[in-house]
């Protein structure tokens, strides 16, 4: 068992202590966890790494977000990026949802990069983020949509300042290619 499988049941060991209302014990690691439908920590799934979870997962539904706002200002004139159906709104609002549970992902057990809390810190600051865009984008407000995907956008950079300095080791995941798809805001 790794160190952030420890960290993580214990977090789950403290979670079911401070909720002790009915008498029930804190559950020793490797046990099942109330609400956990009988599944212990071993039962997740995490065999996918980090490059093609931020890739194939984050990466894809983060564009997904920013390729459905913004406005581009040319001799034509000023272009709004932002859907124009209800379809469209939809699909945006369906993409921040994904984001913002993904940000889950981050936290599963082996996934976080060090006992800190700077990783879990970042990863509830995607949440956020991604949960204004959702709201933003059901609310069709356009200034906050595209505000709350700059603040998605800063939950990437500040996870990535701290975990991902300079030069990544290994070999880069394949990114996908959403549909027009813009450079990143910092290339
Ligand atoms: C909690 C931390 C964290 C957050 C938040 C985060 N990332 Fe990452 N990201 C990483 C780490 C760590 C790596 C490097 C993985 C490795 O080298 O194994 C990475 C790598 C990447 C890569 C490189 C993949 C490749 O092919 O080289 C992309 C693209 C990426 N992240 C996109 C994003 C986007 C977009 C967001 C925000 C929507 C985001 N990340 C948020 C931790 C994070």
């Amino acid at each position: 068992m790794t160190r952030s499988m420890i960290a993580l049941a214990l977090a789950f060991a403290m979670a079911a202590c401070s909720d002790n209302s009915a008498g029930v014990s804190a559950a020793p690691s490797g046990k099942p966890v109330e609400g956990m439908g009988g599944a212990t920590v071993a039962d997740f799934k995490t065999d996918t790494n980090m490059l093609d979870l931020m890739a194939h997962v984050i990466d894809y539904n983060a564009w997904a977000v920013w390729t459905a706002q913004g406005w581009i200002i040319d001799a034509g004139g000023i272009h709004e990026l932002f859907p124009t159906t209800d379809a469209g709104w939809d699909a945006a609002e369906s993409a921040a949802f994904t984001l913002a549970e993904t940000s889950n992902l981050l936290l599963l057990p082996g996934r976080p990069r060090d006992e800190e809390r700077y990783w879990v810190d970042y990863a509830h600051q995607l949440y956020d983020a991604s949960k204004k865009a959702q709201a933003m984008a059901l609310a069709r407000d356009k200034q906050g949509f595209f505000d709350a995907g700059g603040e998605i956008y800063q939950a990437c950079v500040a996870c990535h300042n701290r975990y991902v300095a300079g030069n990544m080791p290994g070999p880069r995941a394949t990114l996908p290619e959403p549909p027009n798809r813009m450079p990143p805001p910092n290339q």
